[in-house]
């Protein structure tokens, strides 16, 4: 560059070198640059007074010195952006190398883990798992279980129902798979049904009005008791303890014939008799039968070739038993200090 006034370059110099913030990088930029009254333009207007000769190479100077002013102050300014970036990062309240804090993770309701169990000993035997409407049509929970409109056994399941006619209503029990397996599958049939089933019932420490089931059907040719016992038995031992032991009592339920009550040995006492089992060894838990020919042929299946068992039994009342819980709704009060101890 050719100067003019060898002072005015290294002036600009030294004042550059002084920046240390914003603030200074504005006043000085002002100072030089501002389009009024920089240095700069009011050493150009000194234009003038030179003589013509010497007026180019000044002019041409002082162009340069702006431009070369410009470009100082240009990487001066990177320079502090630069570095307000970086003080900006690392005194940030956020420390990125900190652990996270952790989510509670919640977990899986005891009943719920209890059904997919059931569900999991069914599956690992070969069957296979439906899925039935809570609401559910009149035929399917009665009429077709052998519990035609005028049916005493109707009033034993105190139901709830969405209209008149009364056609459409809550399931009262789990064994409407066995329709609905019938209806979708031909023999050989191994289904297996979870889920809530619902009552008017009372809420109270032994009833509820919604609670679980599981309801299971097979359905072949030759299909005898001993299937059942067989099925049943090793089910139980499994859900339970290997050391269960059951009995069948006659019983009655419209849908199937033999039907029968099942008793497990009390899981408490191991059949020595306790307070839970009454002093009897033994503890009802479920249902079950010989599938009802007329069952059978109302879904279809031919009676004369096919046979089969089914049984069902109330989930809620396992987890009780299996979890020594005394009321029955410690399980839907969502209280966390009771469901976090499963
Ligand atoms: N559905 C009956 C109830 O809810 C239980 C039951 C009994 C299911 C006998 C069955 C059975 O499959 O064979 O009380």
């Amino acid at each position: 560059m050719t100067d003019p006034d060898r002072n005015l370059i290294e002036q600009f110099e030294r004042d550059v070198s002084t920046i240390r913030d914003m603030e200074q990088y504005v006043s000085v930029r002002d100072r030089w640059l501002a389009r009024e009254t920089g240095i700069i333009t009011t050493r150009m207007k000194l234009l003038r007074d030179l003589p013509s000769e010497e007026r180019p190479a000044f002019g041409r100077a002082m162009n340069e010195l702006r431009k070369h002013a410009e470009e100082r102050l240009e990487a001066v300014l990177e320079v502090l952006k630069k570095a307000a970036r970086e003080a900006a990062i690392s005194g940030s309240l956020v420390d990125v190398t900190r652990p996270g804090f952790p989510y509670p993770v919640g977990c899986e309701h005891p009943i719920r883990r209890l059904q997919q169990e059931i569900e999991d000993i069914f599956v690992s035997m070969g069957f296979r798992v439906f899925d039935c409407p809570e609401v559910e049509r009149e035929y399917y929970n009665f009429t077709a279980l052998n519990m035609p409109r005028e049916h005493p056994a109707r009033d034993a399941q105190d139901t709830f129902y969405f209209d008149e006619p009364e056609l459409t209503l809550l399931r009262t029990h789990c064994s409407t798979v066995q329709v609905h397996a019938m209806e979708t599958m031909k023999p050989p049939i191994r289904a297996v049904s979870t889920g809530k089933v619902y009552r008017r019932d009372p809420f109270d420490a032994t009833h509820s009005p919604m609670f679980f089931q599981v309801d299971v059907l097979v359905v072949d040719e030759g299909i005898t008791m001993g299937d059942l016992k067989g099925t049943l038995e090793t089910f139980l031992k499994r859900i339970f303890h290997p050391d269960t032991r059951m009995r069948l009592r006659p019983g009655y339920f419209p849908f199937v014939e033999p039907g029968a009550e099942v008793d497990i040995s009390c899981i408490f006492c191991f059949g020595q008799g306790c307070r839970i089992c009454k002093q009897t060894g033994w503890i009802e838990i479920l249902g079950a039968g010989m599938v009802h020919p007329k069952v059978l042929r109302m879904s279809g299946v031919d009676d004369s070739r096919y046979s089969g068992f089914a049984w069902g039994m109330g989930i809620d009342r396992v987890a009780i038993l299996k979890y020594g819980v005394e009321d029955i709704r410690l399980f839907w009060e969502n209280d966390l200090r009771f469901l976090r101890q499963f």
